[in-house]
């Protein structure tokens, strides 16, 4: 059974999307063994708990550096026998300690098709907000490995998504998350669990 620590910061409804999958039993020997959220008014916390999912807020401003921060996240992780980390909208920086103790096995979700749209600054709405500024007709979301720099690890899996004309960053936003967020992110998960996610420099290569 692999267990997830899921870090969040919002509405949850990446969260939400893995929680389904896994009562549904299309996500199976995967286990939710933590939440943790930066922000203490997620939504995302009252789906942990309707779920019964243990969950913790742990935020940034209550550490004095970014190695305190990581130090308790490393050892909340550690606490609740965590393999695999899942960022699911968690928009906290996380330092170089952390992500050396999970040296692949971090994953994110960002709402674009990386290297569009992505980097700092580039979270929730903004990415749709600067696709449509830009005339894109196709926009999308990525999953990748995290690695210090914004958005910048190993792609695992992307989906496309049309633009259509009348579109608003949130009509986009919405789309984006049905036809790909919450797809993806449950389908990388499983990928992990069964072994079948292998990098090798830039690349992952999903084995059969
Ligand atoms: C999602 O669209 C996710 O891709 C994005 O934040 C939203 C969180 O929604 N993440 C980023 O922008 C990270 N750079 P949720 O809380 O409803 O899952």
């Amino acid at each position: 059974m692999l267990r997830i620590g899921v870090m969040v910061s919002g509405g949850g409804t990446n969260l939400q999307a893995i929680m389904d999958r896994i009562e549904y039993g299309t996500l199976k020997n995967c286990c939710i063994a933590t939440v943790v959220s930066s922000n203490s008014r997620a939504y995302a916390i009252e789906r942990a708990k309707r779920g019964n999912i243990p969950v913790t807020v742990i935020s940034r401003k209550n550490f004095d550096s970014e190695e305190d921060y990581d130090r308790a996240l490393i050892e909340h992780m550690k606490k609740y026998r965590v393999q695999l980390v899942v960022l699911a909208g968690f928009l906290s920086r996380l330092g170089d300690s952390f992500i050396q103790e999970y040296r692949n096995a971090i994953i994110n979700i960002h709402p674009s098709l990386i290297p569009s749209f992505c980097g700092k600054g580039f979270y929730g709405i903004i990415p749709h907000q600067k696709a449509l500024e830009y005339g894109v007709k196709i926009t999308g979301a990525t999953v990748h490995f995290v690695e210090l720099e914004y958005d910048s690890g190993p792609i695992i899996l992307q989906k496309a998504v049309e633009v259509l004309p009348d579109d608003t960053p949130e009509t986009l936003q919405k789309r984006v998350m049905e036809q790909a967020e919450w797809v993806l992110l449950p389908e990388a998960i499983r990928l992990f669990s069964e072994g079948r996610l292998e990098v090798n420099g830039r690349k992952v290569i999903i084995k059969n």
